[in-house]
């Protein structure tokens, strides 16, 4: 296992060497421009992005006019990027960065992670790019670097997993030369932690990618735990599977010519306040219900439904009866209603329901 205090070197080395160079949010320690750019960075790869960043530069050069335009520019701009609830912060950090910091951007992770849509990881690649801040990274992609390259067991995505990843990352910083109190590295601590940050996410990006990594052009592929274990596949873990329940129910299709019955659901509880089937535990209890519209078992059978809920999977076994008399006696009532199939999309269904009763739609008649 390679030592805590020889990973930077090495990878700062290989960044220099190896690593991405000249995309055009690297030539400068602008924070107003290192923070579009990590925005617009995340859930989103570099290719894609490189023509937003330079609309956005061009229309808004720099806080003052992002924050002084109107929010519909920015979601234009932004359109086809993608999770637009970033262009929603994007636009409020702009406004609060003028209005808290006088359009400064602060210069520690600690106050960026404050402002709306910076997140810890984001606000330490702002940090360490802007400012030449000591502060770790942890995105997706260096989660399965450290993982592979440490061997650590585990699913990331779990909160005991991500909190020694955290403090690993920490533990791998490069060593301070800097006045821990000043805002401002110094110039070469500055280059490095750049070169740190970036050489995190150009491995993640370029060689250690999921599936087949190119362990073959790695600057850890002597002591990557993973590696020399056979298990680049395996790790990082993937989310585990979780095995829940099954309940069973049956669900009654009540038919008069065009028309269904549709039971209110209760307020609480699943599919609360949504317009559902009948349903029933069994056989019995269904044809008993049913004898209430003069429909008499045994019922059409239909091919079985699966829904799964965090907490339980759900078979539904669907059951069909066609009514073929005057059903004009049985008034809509507060939580019961007889409804056209046509008519069936004004009304909320649960998604195996809507399922089945689209699936109904191609069959009458
Ligand atoms: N992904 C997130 N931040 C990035 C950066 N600064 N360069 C390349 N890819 C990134």
């Amino acid at each position: 296992m390679i030592p805590l205090s020889e990973f930077a070197p090495r990878l700062i080395a290989w960044q220099r060497e190896h690593g991405r160079h000249g995309l055009p949010w690297q030539g400068t320690h602008d924070p107003y421009r290192v923070w579009l750019s990590e925005i617009m960075l995340q859930q989103t790869q570099v290719t894609s992005v490189l023509a937003y960043y330079a609309r956005f530069l061009a229309r808004f050069p720099d806080v003052q006019a992002l924050a002084a335009a109107p929010l519909d520019d920015v979601m234009a701009l932004w359109s086809g990027l993608g999770y637009y609830t970033r262009a929603r912060n994007l636009h409020r950090c702009a406004q609060q960065v003028v209005a808290q910091y006088g359009g400064a951007f602060p210069a520690s992770a600690a106050e960026l992670c404050e402002l709306p849509g910076i997140g810890r990881s984001t606000a330490a690649a702002i940090a360490s790019f802007a400012f030449g801040a000591r502060s770790a990274i942890l995105d997706g992609n260096v989660k399965r670097v450290l993982a592979r390259v440490y061997g650590i067991e585990g699913f990331p995505g779990e909160k005991r997993i991500e909190n020694a990843m955290w403090e690993l990352a920490e533990s791998l910083l490069p060593a301070s030369a800097a006045d821990p109190s000043a805002t401002h590295a110094e110039p070469i601590f500055h280059a490095e932690m750049s070169a740190y940050t970036q050489g995190l996410m150009d491995l993640g990006a370029t060689l250690c990618v999921r599936g087949q990594p190119d362990c073959a052009r790695c600057p850890f592929q002597d002591d990557c735990v993973a590696r020399l274990s056979g298990r680049q596949r395996v790790l990082p873990q993937a989310r585990p599977k979780k095995t829940v329940p099954t309940r069973q129910t049956l669900m009654l299709i009540l038919r008069h010519a065009d028309q269904v019955l549709l039971e209110k659901r209760p307020p609480s509880g699943i599919w609360g306040g949504l317009w559902s089937l009948p349903q029933a535990a069994d056989e019995a209890s269904l044809a008993v219900y049913a004898q209430r519209f003069g429909a008499a078992a045994p019922f059409a059978k239909m091919s079985m439904l699966t829904h799964v809920f965090t907490h339980f999977k759900l078979e539904i076994e669907p059951r069909l009866a066609d009514l073929d008399h005057a059903v004009a006696h049985l008034a809509d009532g507060d939580d019961y209603a007889w409804v056209a199939l046509a008519k069936l999309e004004d009304y909320g269904l649960p998604a195996p329901v809507r399922r089945l009763l689209d699936g109904l739609s191609g069959t009458l008649l």
